[in-house]
This record gives C-alpha cells, structure tokens and sequence, in this order.
C-alpha cells in the first residue's frame, strides 16, 4: 500500500483538488480510497455531488475502507505550523505540498522546506497562470535553486477544477481541450509519482 498526503501551510491552494486528481490517476492503476481529513469535506462533497473513481472515506470509515487498498491519498486542512508537516511525513510515503506561485508563497514554502529536512515530500505549483505569465516556470527555478524538491509538471489555472468540482467529477469527465490539458498536468505528476515508488 502506498500512502500520500497532500498538504500545506495554507488554505485554498488546491488541497483537496490536488488529491482528488492524483486519487484519479492512482484509480487507474488500483484500489484507491481518498480519506477525507478535514472537516470542511471538500472531497466528500465533490463526491456526492456526482460520482468519483474510487472511494471517499472521512476518518471515522477510514481504517476500514483503506484495507486492501493499493493507494491511500489524504486529504488535509491546512497546517500552519511545520513541526506538524514533519510528523504528517513520517506517516506517509509521500507529502505534497501544493503551493501557487507568488511571490508571497515562496518564503513561507522555503521555511516549511527547511523544517521538513530530508522528509519525503515535494512541492507542487498549482494554479499557475498561463503564458504569457512566467510565474510558474519563476517559482520553479527559485524553489530549485534554493534545494526545495518540486515536481517538474506544474499544474495550470483553468476554469475546470471549479467546474468539475462543481459537477462531482474530475477534471478529465469534462470534454473541452482545455479541462483535458489539465488533466494532462496531473497525469503528469502521477507519473512523476510512480518513478519515486519504483
Ligand atoms: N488549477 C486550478 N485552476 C483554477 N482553479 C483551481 C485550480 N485548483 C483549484 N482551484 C480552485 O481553487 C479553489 C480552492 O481549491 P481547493 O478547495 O482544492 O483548495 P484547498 O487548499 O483544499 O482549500 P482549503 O484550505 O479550504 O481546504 C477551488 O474553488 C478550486 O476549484
Ligand atoms: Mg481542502
């Protein structure tokens, strides 16, 4: 069974799009289950409200559903304080930490990255505006630059998450070009995923 949680120091910051998409690509592969742990239920939600390819389970289903899971992805609300981070890690093969790349985001990504050490985790830029924009490409070369892991695919700003959202779905049911490329961004990170796990 291979275990990833998706957090951060901050909200709103695609969280718990972020899982619901990997959880997506890890459906593919196997038995997944996306353990809703916030109180909020952004996951629980979206699933309700239409239909999803794998299971979501708040915490008091979870230790349940997950047996005989292949993929675990669980989701969080956001931890301000890193000494957290570091023992949400230890419980996981893998913590990403989704961040947009602004100019605000990056000192605060460095601390957390200076407190997680050699923990195992990657940064992830979400909602990255398109070109002519050179944030994404800006932010990836300084968290590089300064040793910070990050995933090479970044993920895009479109319109479909909230969409998809919306409908109950994920981003790769709606059937515009655009909705799809971003999907091809996640796709990308799974990816990136599965080479860490080999
Ligand atoms: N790549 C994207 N492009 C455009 N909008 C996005 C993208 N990713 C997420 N969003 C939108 O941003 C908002 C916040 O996303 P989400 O709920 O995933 O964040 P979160 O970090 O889980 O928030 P919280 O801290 O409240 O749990 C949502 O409306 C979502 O649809
Ligand atoms: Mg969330």
């Amino acid at each position: 069974m291979n275990i990833l949680t998706v957090t951060g120091y901050k909200g709103g910051v695609a969280k718990s799009t972020t899982a619901v998409h990997l959880a997506t690509y890890f459906s593919d592969l196997g038995k997944t289950v996306l353990v809703d742990g916030d109180a909020n239920r952004t996951a629980l939600n979206w699933a309700s409200r239409g239909s999803l390819p794998f299971r979501v389970a708040d915490e008091r289903q979870a230790v349940r559903l997950v047996s005989g899971a292949d993929y675990v992805v669980i989701d969080t609300p956001a931890r301000p304080h890193s000494d957290d981070l570091s023992e949400l890690a230890k419980g996981c093969d893998l913590l990403v930490l989704p961040t947009t790349p602004d100019v605000v985001s990056l000192q605060p990504m460095l601390e957390t990255a200076r407190d997680l050490g050699d923990a195992n985790y990657r940064a992830l830029l979400v909602i990255v505006p398109p070109y002519p924009s050179r944030e994404g490409e800006l932010m990836h070369t300084d968290l590089i630059k300064e040793g910070v892991p990050v995933f090479k695919a970044m993920i895009r700003r479109t319109v479909g998450f909230p969409k998809a959202a919306l409908a109950g779905v994920p981003i790769r049911n709606l059937t515009d070009k655009s909705a799809l490329a971003a999907w091809g961004d996640y796709q990308a990170v799974g990816d990136e995923i599965m080479e860490l796990w080999r």
